[in-house]
């Protein structure tokens, strides 16, 4: 029986992610990026993964139905989950940053229609610059939000920076670089300290 649940994110990290558990000699063989199932076991059947959207790995481990999550902190800090951050992985760096289409000044007292996929970080930002905004919460695509005047900017994540340029948006302001974390479970933490240790202390050791 598994001694350990991780859940992956889909999407932009799995690739680094699996890279990173085969140099620490956690394989799955019967995963491949393109398979439609959801849990996969290790080798010695002492790991189970379970791949699941980027923006739920929180719950599941907040809700003890994961022990470990590896997650992009974009996703960590929009769930504001009750859990713990352990180790940043390093990888699947991007920034968070406001983007328009037309230039924006940011001003104190002013309001701002901003459309993002990331609704509470969002409303934390502008509300640290004593702003009134209007959260328009997507799913995807929001550098569209600006160009059909449905929105004055987007909080978003970038990464090589091209959705944004392509789009005809710039950056209005830089909030902050994020990666991609590993995440615990309060109470796995307490009762499977052993191994969820030598999970971390393995995946430590890769990264060094
Ligand atoms: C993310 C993000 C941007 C884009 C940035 O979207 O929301 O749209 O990637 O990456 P870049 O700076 O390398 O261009 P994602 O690819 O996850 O797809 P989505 O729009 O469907 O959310």
């Amino acid at each position: 029986m598994a001694q350990l649940t991780i859940a992956v994110a889909k999407g932009r990290t799995a690739k680094d992610t699996l890279a990173l558990l085969k140099k620490a000699n956690i394989t799955f063989p019967d995963f491949h990026k393109d398979s439609r199932k959801l849990v996969f076991y290790n080798e010695d059947q002492s790991i189970k993964m379970i791949y699941v959207k980027a923006i739920d790995v929180t719950t599941y481990v907040e809700q003890g139905a994961a022990d470990i999550g590896i997650v992009g902190r974009d996703n960590i800090l929009e769930a504001n989950a009750d859990i713990y951050e352990l180790l940043d992985l390093k990888f699947g760096k991007c920034r968070f940053v406001i983007a328009s289409l037309k230039e924006l000044v940011l001003s104190k007292g002013s309001t701002i229609k901003v459309a993002s996929k990331y609704p509470r970080v969002t409303e934390a930002f502008f509300r640290r610059k004593g702003m009134n905004a209007e959260t328009i919460k997507l799913n995807g695509s929001v550098e569209l939000a600006p160009i059909i005047d449905m929105a004055d900017c987007i909080m978003d994540i970038v990464e090589t920076g091209s959705t944004i340029k392509e789009n005809g948006l710039s950056i209005v302001e830089d909030v902050e670089t994020i990666s991609t974390r590993l995440v615990v479970n309060k109470a796995s933490f307490a009762t499977k300290t052993t191994d969820v240790q030598q999970f971390v202390e393995q995946l430590q050791k890769v990264l060094e």
